[in-house]
């Protein structure tokens, strides 16, 4: 069933360290989740954000002789510009530093107090140091004989605190928790929370002194005491949609549909949470999944064990839309995870380079050879000719799978069945041999064909877009499509492309991959480094570090990696306040397309039209001031600061490749 409004959030992270593979992870499925349901159309809020207070982020202050204040501030820039570059669609970032928490926790506790559901009292008993928490001696598993003290971590402490009385809302948590099988999901971990209940439940210790932590949200009725680092954190959900402050905007979006967590923290989020909304008078969030951990090959990822996967790394050495299609399709929701550089690879090029990549080119390179990079004619009915109505049908039942598995959380099987119509796609043309229907003088069943193979991509591009935006968005241009994000209703929908529309240039989707034996692996577990053939210069200089000494030189087939064509200008103009752009319309070969240069000071737009400039054509689409620039034409500068356009000595067609 489609939802008429989603709103997720990731867990908060801690800023006491940079991002690893496990924040990426959830961080993508939720913008794989948010994604997806854009293009269903529902109305999306995705909430993300980092965790500043506690004793952890004080402790790594103090390594690293910073105030706490400070530690957060150069942390969090990590995660943002991972986000960032991770192509991560979150509607807001939360930092729980920002008055407009603090704020609203500070009311929240002052409310709760007020009406007797904080209170204090005398502590005396265990405390663990590691995870800042209270524990029961029965929790701790003890050997007979055994003293907690025994224990690492675990001291005895003695002060005064304030509690909140989440025992007394024990009995309506169970109740609730069996009333509602989705609220805690998968299901064992719901009863991995039933059966933490079936044992007696503390009250919260919700206070903690400044004597021992002075970083954190001040308690408002006694300034001797901060906010215990939890109660403050899970109130992010809440504080960053208005909860206090625009009750309609909180209205608009909260229950959360998913909190989307790590199984580490099922009890906070699954008995802490929930009574403490109870305690506000609120309604409960629709679901808590827990995932999986990543694990480096079969060991936990640590920093002591130096294994810890740095996303970055992954990102310079494969693209951004690899590294977030392997941690999608490998793990399965609720499951650990096991990574490795070789399974990276083996996937990256079964799947992405071998079917899905080839399959572009092979539609691509055909529709050129005999089409003049247009779209072939093809059926405006949806086909009933039995291969490619069959084909077509596949595709269909993928998409309708694939909504399922969003809504039952099983990513891993719903981009299983997209690759499955992918290789269907694949034998589709090996059934009709488009190369030998080229030989025959009726192009009308080689047209069939290639449309037909072309309309299957563009819905398979459709549905694996939240997975691969950018990639598929370059697929789709390929295909003479806009820019723009694709809506569900297109995928489900035939004859899209028009007869006699441009394509876009050939592109190569998903270069190789291959694995490169080498001393120093960059990551703990890694037989050695990977490098993509055909990545650009910031690849191979990450590569260089690691793997092969940097060569001089480069071979032609490296040259030729660079599409160099020349273009002819169409229409120039100046851009709004950007006094140094021109957004440039330009013709390469048979393809109109637009780009933007920066080169307004030495040029002016009418002095353009008409000129033959050369341009990489295949250059990532950049968007430049809410532009799409689709290439990038080449200059030179002078020793005093003039640029000149690179042209052709004398005439020479659009589209033709210099080499
Ligand atoms: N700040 C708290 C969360 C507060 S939410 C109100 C916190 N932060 S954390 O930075 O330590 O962890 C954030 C998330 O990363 C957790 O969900 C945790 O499960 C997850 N992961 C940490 N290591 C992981 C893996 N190796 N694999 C997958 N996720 C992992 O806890």
């Amino acid at each position: 069933m489609i939802p008429d409004k989603f709103y997720i959030t990731t867990p908060i992270y801690y800023v006491n360290d940079r991002p690893h593979i496990g924040h990426a992870y959830t961080t993508i499925l939720a913008d794989v989740l948010s994604r997806f349901h854009r293009l269903l159309g529902v109305p999306t809020w995705f909430l993300t954000g980092t965790d500043e207070h506690g004793q952890k982020v004080q402790q790594a202050a103090a390594r690293a002789g910073l105030t706490p204040q400070e530690q957060a501030d150069r942390t969090v820039v990590r995660f943002q510009e991972l986000w960032k570059r991770l192509e991560i669609t979150n509607d807001d970032f939360i930092r729980t530093t920002e008055p407009r928490h603090a704020d609203v926790v500070k009311e929240i506790l002052q409310d709760l107090y007020d009406r007797g559901e904080i209170y204090r009292a005398e502590y005396d008993g265990w405390y663990d140091v590691g995870s800042e928490t209270f524990v029961n001696e029965r929790d701790l598993n003890l050997a007979p004989g055994q003293s907690p003290a025994d224990l690492p971590n675990i001291v005895r402490i003695r002060e005064s605190n304030y509690f909140f009385r989440m025992s007394q809302y024990q009995e309506w948590l169970i109740r609730y928790i069996e009333e509602h099988p989705r609220f805690i999901q998968p299901d064992f971990r719901r009863n991995e929370t039933l059966g933490f209940l079936r044992k007696p439940l503390n009250d919260l210790c919700i206070s903690r002194p400044k004597s021992r932590l002075a970083w954190g949200i001040e308690l408002p009725f006694d300034p001797d005491y901060v906010c215990y680092v939890w109660f403050d954190a899970l109130v992010n959900y809440i504080s960053a949609i208005g909860y206090r402050r625009d009750e309609a905007r909180f209205r608009r979006w909260w229950p959360a549909s998913y909190h989307l967590i790590g199984k580490d923290i099922l009890t906070t989020h699954t008995v802490y949470w929930p009574t403490m909304l109870k305690a506000m008078g609120l309604p409960m969030p629709e679901c808590v999944f827990a995932h999986g951990w990543w694990l480096v090959g079969q060991t936990k990822m640590s920093k002591s064990l130096g294994n810890v996967v740095n996303p970055m790394d992954m990102i310079d050495r494969y693209g951004v839309d690899p590294f977030r299609y392997f941690l999608m399709a490998e793990m399965v929701l609720g499951q650990d995870a096991s990574f490795t550089e070789e399974a990276f690879v083996r996937r990256y090029n079964a799947d992405l380079a071998n079917d899905l990549g080839n399959l572009l080119s092979r539609v691509l390179k055909l529709a050129y050879a005999h089409f003049e990079g247009k779209v072939p004619e093809g059926p405006s009915e949806t086909p009933r000719t039995i291969a490619e109505g069959d084909l077509w049908h596949a595709v269909q039942s993928a998409a309708s799978e694939v909504e399922s598995s969003i809504a039952e959380m099983r990513i891993d099987a719903g981009l299983a069945r997209v690759m499955e119509a992918v290789r269907e796609t694949n034998r589709y043309l090996e059934q009709k041999q488009p190369w030998s229907q080229a030989k025959d003088s009726d192009r009308r069943p080689l047209a069939l064909t290639l449309y037909t193979a072309a309309e299957a991509l563009r819905s398979i591009s459709a549905l694996l877009w939240p997975v691969m935006p950018g990639k598929m968005i370059e697929l789709r241009v390929a295909l003479g499509l806009p820019v723009d994000a694709p809506r569900i209703e297109g995928a489900k929908q035939w004859g899209v492309l028009q007869p006699g529309a441009s394509l876009g240039m050939p592109v190569m989707l998903f270069p190789r991959a291959r694995l490169e034996k080498a001393a120093t692996a960059p990551v703990a577990t890694a037989a050695g480094v990977v490098t993509a053939e055909g990545k650009g210069a910031g690849s191979q200089k990450k590569q260089s570090a690691v793997g092969p000494p940097p060569t001089e030189t480069i071979s032609y087939e490296d040259f030729m990696k660079a599409d160099l064509r020349t273009a002819r200008v169409l229409a120039a103009e100046r851009m709004p306040n950007a006094d140094k752009l021109l957004r440039l319309e330009i013709e390469v070969g048979a393809e109109r397309r637009q780009i933007v240069a920066g080169i307004a000071k030495h040029y002016t737009p009418e002095s353009l039209i008409g000129r033959t400039i050369i341009v990489v054509a295949n250059l990532k689409p950049a968007n430049i001031r809410g532009i799409e620039s689709c290439g990038m034409l080449l200059a030179v500068t002078t020793d005093d600061g003039a640029l000149r356009l690179l042209t052709t000595d004398g005439d020479a067609p659009t589209g033709a490749r210099v080499k």
